[in-house]
């Protein structure tokens, strides 16, 4: 799978895709403004978060899967990833560079993530994908298909975390002093900065999801 990955590589660094002719008319199409349609890979320490975040049994859900990369490593690892990646470009040269080499488990769908809905087996879903402008879209869906994690990088921009899709969240109003993340995808802290190395509490609703 490695020598894969490193033909993978290779191929995504000539294809830089977003500057071609088109794109913006397409990216305009699905609604994916800014940054948010340009694929980029992460680096092996952000993949690795993901993947040691992972069980055995797990089917996973990979929203905006790139060149397929870490689709196929997480392949290696749970039971069935299905990687959805609205780039044609992108993921047709991927599928052209993995040819015969794709694994059963993992199944690869071309599409606007939003436009279908997560298989109901689900259990992880993972958004790569920091310049996210859909983040409350796809935790709504998600949490409605039964899905039980979110990792992602889309949240707080950096690092990746595990949002566990099945906890209750609390009014906004309840954070008296510290940090919130919300289902919406904005972040933020309340008070006067008496507690900064709290965890985060996770609220339903927050200033920027109710203006
Ligand atoms: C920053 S790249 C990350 C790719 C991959 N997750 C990785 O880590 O290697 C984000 C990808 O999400 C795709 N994307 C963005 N919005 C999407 C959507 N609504 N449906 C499917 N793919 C989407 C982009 O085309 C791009 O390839």
């Amino acid at each position: 799978m490695k020598e894969v990955i490193r033909r993978l590589a290779a191929c995504t660094e000539e294809n830089r895709v977003q500057f071609r002719k088109g794109f913006d008319s397409f990216a305009a199409r699905h609604g994916l403004s800014a940054w948010e349609g340009w694929f980029s890979p992460y680096d092996d320490e952000i993949y690795s978060s993901v993947l040691q975040n992972l069980k055995k049994d797990d089917i996973v859900l990979d929203l905006g899967a790139g060149d397929l990369r870490l689709a196929l490593m997480m392949a290696e690892r749970v039971r069935r990833v299905y990687a959805v990646e609205v780039n044609p470009v992108v993921v047709g040269a991927a599928l052209g560079v993995i040819g015969f080499d794709l694994p059963r488990n993992l199944q690869v769908i071309c599409a606007n993530a939003l436009d279908i809905a997560p298989p109901p087996e689900v259990t992880v879903a993972v958004l790569l994908m920091r310049h996210c402008r859909h983040f409350g879209e796809y935790f709504d869906r998600l949490q409605a298909a039964g899905c039980q994690r979110l990792i992602t990088n889309a949240r707080w921009k950096s690092g990746v975390e595990v949002i566990d899709l099945m906890k209750p969240r609390l009014p906004f109003e309840d954070v008296q002093e510290g940090w919130y993340a919300c289902r919406c995808g904005a972040v933020g802290y309340v008070g006067q900065g008496e507690q900064p190395q709290a965890l985060p509490v996770e609220v339903s609703y927050c200033p920027s999801c109710r203006r």
